[in-house]
């Protein structure tokens, strides 16, 4: 099977994109850290009913899992949730940094705990797991050990594109998919690759947080039809990613929705001015306006990747 001997954490997996990543990696073979708070769309509460639903499943389905219950937002329960994964399968060799919350709000009505917490789940959530992960696959490499492991990280349109009234959220998946570059290029040599998906897909962060981008997604379908924003739809790519075959596969960002796979590329120039000296802002004003009026930069929208579709 594809991923055969592999160990990998998925947190948030409780429900929604994570839940079906960490079924399919289960049914490739992959033995599987369940990790997910349990709280609430917004953050709120906790509970360790959602992630052992779904170790349930897996083992009822034949595969092996471990149900973890910490906080990717406590840098401590982050090492714990690493720790679980060596301590009952001996070993780690992937995570897929999922987890997440909603906190919409207008940049004028946003408060200082709407911002934190939601950057705190993404962003630190995202750093803290990866930190201990990193930190036993280098140690393992040291010993001759290479593990060849595998972060996955899970950005977003909103950061990617930018939503209005997700400037919290927008921040840290555009955040997430840069430091997902940045940790690529620090662990290549341990053998260790980081990659981001932007996944579309109907789950209650789109049906309770964000109904309008809900309403875009229409009901779900009848039985035996493809169902385009199953979350089922992102885990294949997580799956691949998570195997050796995508070793040469670094610091990539994948939109994933339906059947459809969208390689993206970071920030890169698409225009430019020049002068020999020090500008003259009137002068250089009048020349950025020429050079932005060639219509170098793109304006794609999240509502146009809908209106595109699937
Ligand atoms: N659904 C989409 O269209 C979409 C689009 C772009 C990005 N995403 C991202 O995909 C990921 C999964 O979201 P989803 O849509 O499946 O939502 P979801 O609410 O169904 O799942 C998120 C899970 O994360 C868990 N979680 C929240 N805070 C946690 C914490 N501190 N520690 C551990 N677990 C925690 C929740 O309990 C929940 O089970 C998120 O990172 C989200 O931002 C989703």
């Amino acid at each position: 099977m594809l991923l055969d001997g592999k160990v990998v954490v998925v947190t948030g997996a409780g429900r929604g994109i994570g839940r079906e990543e960490a079924l399919m990696l289960a049914k490739h073979g992959a033995k599987v850290v369940v990790n997910d708070l349990g709280g609430g769309f917004d953050g709120s509460g906790a509970s360790t009913g959602p992630a052992q639903e779904v170790v349930d499943e897996i083992k009822k389905n034949g595969g092996e899992a471990v149900a973890n219950g910490d906080s990717v937002t406590d840098f401590k329960g982050a090492q714990r949730i690493i720790e679980c994964a060596i301590d009952t399968f001996g070993k780690l060799t992937g995570v897929v940094n999922n987890a997440g919350i909603l906190r919409d709000r207008m940049i004028f009505n946003m408060s200082e705990e709407d911002w934190d917490s939601v950057i705190a789940v993404h962003l630190k959530g995202t750093f803290a797991c990866t930190r201990h992960a990193c930190t036993y696959w280098r140690e393992q490499h040291k010993a001759g050990n290479q593990l060849n492991g595998r972060i996955i990280n899970t950005a977003s349109d909103s950061g990617l594109l930018g939503n209005p009234s997700q400037s919290n959220y927008g921040a840290a998946k555009a955040a997430i998919a840069t430091f997902s570059v940045i940790i690529d290029r620090e662990m290549a040599k341990y053998g260790v690759s980081v990659n981001a998906i932007a996944p579309v897909a109907r789950t209650r962060l789109t049906v309770e947080a964000t109904p309008a981008t809900a309403a875009l997604m229409g009901a779900e379908v009848k039985e035996g039809e493809f169902d385009v924003f199953s979350p089922a739809n992102v885990a294949p790519l997580v799956a691949w990613l998570a195997s050796d075959d995508a070793a040469d596969v670094h610091g990539e960002v994948f939109r994933v929705g339906g059947g459809t796979v969208w390689c993206m590329k970071q920030w890169h120039s698409v225009g430019k001015v020049r002068s020999t000296q020090t500008w003259d802002p009137t002068e250089l004003g009048s020349q950025l306006k020429a050079e932005l009026a060639k219509g170098a930069t793109t304006k794609e929208t999240m509502a146009d990747v809908f209106k595109e579709g699937l």
